[in-house]
């Protein structure tokens, strides 16, 4: 059975942790799911990780589509999420409306994220949820602000964690049925989890989330480079190279084919 965002919302009452990691292509994605993540994030971090981008800012909302149509089709059990990309969603609503409206009637998918908490942007949350588009949210760290931001841990000072505490409250009135907390505090993140009673998941965010995520490209140890907050359960780099050189050997001296 699908998992639906009321379930995941239930979840959170029930104290039963969510479990989420980021796909980009059919086959990753079916192993997820059938691994039984619970939320599968087409994250527009897939700009490096597919697609050798440096930042997330490149990808195209075409991009994204393209990819979010593979892992669904990989996906019979997971929420799968997908991520809205830079300057798709934040020139106006009605782009924001009909950048999600097309990640949900061409890809599939069950809801979108966009980043940040500016009124700017809980507007078009409230408008993209008053139109039946789930939304999930993403404050702290978010990469498609690199520029402003640069990728070091955010809410430090009392003042910026209070901001992003505000931020996290907007977001839930606002109609989103989730938020990621990336890179910041974990007394924070603690914090927002208890303010808020929709799901929030963290990545660097400390342990009292009520979900965790990470991207599958750094726990698979696949990753050019490893984020700081990220932990690879697999050093599938070397296990690849070290198939790849097998093959080449038993080509080389004829042991393939057999
Ligand atoms: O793009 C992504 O992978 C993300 C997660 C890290 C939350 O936004
Ligand atoms: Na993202």
């Amino acid at each position: 059975m699908a998992i639906t965002i009321q379930q995941l919302q239930k979840w959170k009452r029930q104290g039963r942790t969510i479990v989420s990691l980021t796909a980009w292509d059919y086959l990753l994605a079916k192993v997820l799911d059938e691994a039984g993540i619970d939320l599968i994030l087409v994250g527009d971090s897939l700009a490096m990780v597919a697609l050798g981008h440096s930042t997330t800012l490149p990808v195209s909302l075409e991009e994204m589509i393209h990819h979010a149509k593979a892992v669904n089709r990989g996906v019979n059990r997971a929420l799968v999420v997908c991520d809205l990309p830079f300057l798709s969603y934040q020139e106006s609503v009605s782009q924001a409306i009909h950048s999600a409206g097309k990640v949900l009637k061409e890809a599939g998918v069950g809801a979108v994220k966009i980043e940040g908490g500016s009124p700017r942007i809980i507007n078009t949350v409230a408008e993209l949820t008053a139109i039946g588009i789930p939304v999930m949210g993403h404050v702290g760290l978010t990469p498609q602000s690199v520029h402003r931001l640069g990728y070091q841990q955010q809410g430090k000072t009392v003042e910026e964690a209070n901001r992003i505490i505000d931020e996290a409250i907007a977001l839930e009135r606002a109609g989103a049925f989730a938020i990621i907390l990336e890179h910041i505090p974990g007394e924070l993140a603690a914090t927002i989890t208890a303010e808020v009673t929709i799901p929030t998941i963290g990545i660097g965010a400390g342990v009292k989330c009520d979900g965790q995520v990470l991207v599958t490209a750094d726990l698979l140890g696949l990753s050019d480079r490893l984020p700081p907050f990220a932990k690879s359960y697999l050093n599938l780099r070397q296990v690849i190279t070290s198939a790849v050189k097998d093959f080449a050997t038993d080509v080389q001296e004829h042991h393939f084919p057999e």
